[in-house]
């Protein structure tokens, strides 16, 4: 059965590490399953609402805002595999990548008996998911970790792997010249998708 791969690139930068790498890990993961339907957004490229913390139960929709973003909260509930592709901004995700997490709360609605919240699973995914990070020169991963680690265990996902990679040049891509990251991503990609054929 086809298996679908969502992509999310958090960079505003086009031609970036972090869009090399997640090229690389999507070969990676072609070379073993090739019936897969890749879905790929820039977040930087869409108009996205930023979470308003509504409390609103959104169900049967995943969030009362249908804006840009929303045609991908449904691309990540049907899922097989998600990637987070995010560079390191003050010690953490980008914005863009925030945002994209933030309109995921409501994959988990709570509903709420005498008056406190009680967690309903319905909405709960079961698929797997790995990320790639791309920082300066700090070499400091762990908020963004924490963040992503929590948006995964919020929305059911279960992590998979990683790869970071840090620079000190300013140039854009530099990652093009690291042989052995560019081949660290592509074996992770073949490794998750090896994880989900092993299920099967
Ligand atoms: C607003 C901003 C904040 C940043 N903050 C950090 C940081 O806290 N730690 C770090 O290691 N690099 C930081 N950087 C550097 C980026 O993570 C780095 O340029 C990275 O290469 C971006 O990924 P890309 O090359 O794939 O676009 C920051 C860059 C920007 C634009």
């Amino acid at each position: 059965m086809k298996k679908k791969l969502l992509i999310v690139n958090g960079s505003p930068r086009h031609g970036s590490s972090i869009e090399i790498l997640a090229e690389q890990f999507e070969l990676g993961f072609r070379s073993v399953i090739a019936d897969v339907e890749v879905t790929n957004v820039r977040l930087n490229d869409l108009d996205i609402i930023p979470c308003q913390s509504c409390g609103v139960d959104p169900r049967p929709l995943l969030c009362i805002y249908k804006d840009d973003l929303y045609p991908y909260l449904e691309h990540l509930r049907e899922a097989d595999f998600v990637l987070l592709a995010s560079p390191i901004h003050f010690d953490t995700v980008s914005s863009q990548m925030k945002l994209f997490i933030d309109r995921c709360n409501c994959f988990r609605p709570p509903k709420f008996e005498n008056g406190k919240a009680v967690f309903d699973n319905q909405g709960i995914l079961s698929s797997k998911g790995a990320y790639i990070l791309v920082g300066g020169e700090r070499e400091k991963y762990d908020a963004a970790e924490r963040v992503i680690g929590g948006f995964f265990i919020w929305c059911g996902i279960t992590k998979t792997g990683k790869v970071t990679y840090s620079h000190s040049e300013d140039r854009l891509g530099s990652v093009k010249r690291d042989k052995a990251k560019l081949e660290e991503s592509f074996t992770l990609g073949a490794q998750c998708a090896n994880e989900l054929t092993s299920q099967l």
